[in-house]
């Protein structure tokens, strides 16, 4: 990796904090916000920001975060990424929408070709697109239940999927997502999750324990004969970067298929090359049936699809899928020029090259450091869990402050987990590699106080 800016030398690739994080500009924003904007939308940060790309991000007081974040692994070929800018402007001055259901154009279909390449296994595939990962998932349930005639649908603990109904329903955690927000949909069901930390009898017997636990649970609960599908993130987001302990995903692909059951692989956040490969489910092996995409797909602009076997995908009767914004002609260009970003600059090898940074760095930082109890995660989707020392306890109190810490010296990094103990990072995948380790200069900093 070099230290070029590979989003086209347009912004100095550097740190620059010129006031206190957030400045006055910032924080004049902030007041107009809390008189328009309902509370219920948070900013991790609430920086203003006037321009990004490579791997900061400039705020309306002048000064240059590096990005560690990646507006939540959205931006992985740069902000602002050149050829997306220009795909997207040429495309506005064309025609900027015209309902795929109504009048269709060519670049949703090359967007859906594409997907129907890149995703893992080499059957005969068919996609959709829709404008959410939240309406991507969604989607794949409701094509779950009609092609299996069947209605429940299993999901994971620490499991995170959307804030619709639906989604919000898949997802596990109550606060923020839940409270107060239910009723919630039927026909959903919980099962343990290979989370090798926090494994009882350690991390070499979770993957196997816990497949069979969620097996013997889905069987003995629900019955797999009334299960349309399973759903699992093959590395939990939101949920804390648990990367399932190796076999419980292919065990429980395996499940599936002896009881035609879908698999589908929720890769919203892991796809795309994030994790070092183009889908996660890959490093395993793992082909779904189903695969629900969004976020790095289209360099900012809303878009995710549902790819999965077309004989699944066919069964749906015409006009039962779909939506006024899907398949937008501006977030499909931007599709098209990310994949071409993607594939010719080889990201996935990219990625990698992130995780060979960041991982041996952190590990040498929880050799120093008792509170970081678990360092894990693969390519540019790197996380610690944080704990009380001596013990597993999460300390959510502290991860707070370390991101506090890394804010104010002008490094965005983000929480995640059920305990909020985890601290994540999603670098672009064009991150310049002295702004990665600049990065990882501060975390150090934040730890020694
Ligand atoms: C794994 C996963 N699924 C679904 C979603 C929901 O995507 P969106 O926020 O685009 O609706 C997210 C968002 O963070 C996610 O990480």
């Amino acid at each position: 990796m070099t230290s070029q800016n590979l989003s086209g030398d347009r912004l100095p690739q550097e740190r620059r904090v010129v006031t206190e994080i957030p400045g006055p500009r910032s924080r004049e924003l902030q007041e107009r916000r809390a008189a328009a904007v309902a509370p219920g939308v948070g900013s991790v940060l609430p920086v203003y920001v006037t321009d990004a790309g490579g791997g900061v991000l400039v705020d309306a007081d002048g000064n240059s975060l590096i990005d560690l974040g990646s507006g939540i692994a959205v931006t992985s070929v740069g902000n602002a990424n050149p050829r997306v800018a220009a795909r997207v402007k040429e495309q506005a001055d064309r025609f900027t929408h015209t309902c795929f259901m109504v009048a269709p154009y060519e670049s949703y279909v090359a967007v859906c070709e594409n997907l129907n390449r890149i995703t893992p296994g080499e059957h005969e595939k068919r996609s959709i697109l829709v404008n959410s990962g939240a309406e991507a998932v969604e989607n794949a349930v409701k094509i779950a239940r009609y092609a299996t005639g069947r209605q429940a649908v299993v999901v994971f603990d620490h499991g995170y999927h959307g804030r619709t109904l639906l989604t919000m329903t898949l997802t596990a955690k109550n606060m923020p997502y839940k409270q107060g927000f239910g009723p919630y949909a039927p026909e959903v069901y919980r099962m343990p999750l290979a989370y090798p930390f926090r494994w009882p009898t350690g991390p070499e017997n979770c993957g196997p324990e816990a497949a069979a636990q969620a097996i013997d649970q889905i069987t003995k609960q629900i019955g797999a004969s009334n299960v349309a599908a399973v759903l699992v993130e093959p590395i939990q987001g939101e949920g804390g970067f648990i990367e399932p302990a190796a076999g419980f995903l292919p065990a429980i692909a395996e499940f599936c298929r002896a009881h035609g059951i879908l698999f589908i692989a929720d890769e919203v956040q892991t796809g795309f090359a994030r994790t070092g490969d183009m889908f996660a489910c890959e490093h395993e092996g793992v082909v779904p049936d189903l695969v629900a995409t969004a976020k790095g797909i289209a360099g900012g602009l809303p878009l995710a699809g549902v790819t999965g076997r077309a004989d699944i995908m066919d069964k749906v009767h015409g006009g039962g899928l779909g939506g006024t914004y899907g398949g937008n002609p501006l977030a499909c260009e931007a599709a098209l020029a990310v994949l071409e970003e993607i594939e010719e600059g080889k990201l996935t090898e990219r990625a990698r090259r992130i995780g060979e940074i960041m991982l041996p760095r952190l590990r040498a930082l929880a050799a120093k450091h008792e509170a970081i109890g678990d360092v894990r995660g693969r390519g540019a989707m790197i996380a610690i869990e944080l704990v009380r020392p001596g013990t597993k306890d999460p300390d959510p109190e502290l991860t707070a402050e370390i991101a506090r810490r890394c804010h104010a010296q002008g490094v965005l990094v983000l929480t995640a987990g059920t305990y909020g103990n985890v601290l994540r990072f999603l670098p672009p995948l064009v991150i310049p590699e002295h702004l990665l380790n600049e990065g990882l200069d501060v975390i150090e900093e934040a730890f020694a106080g």
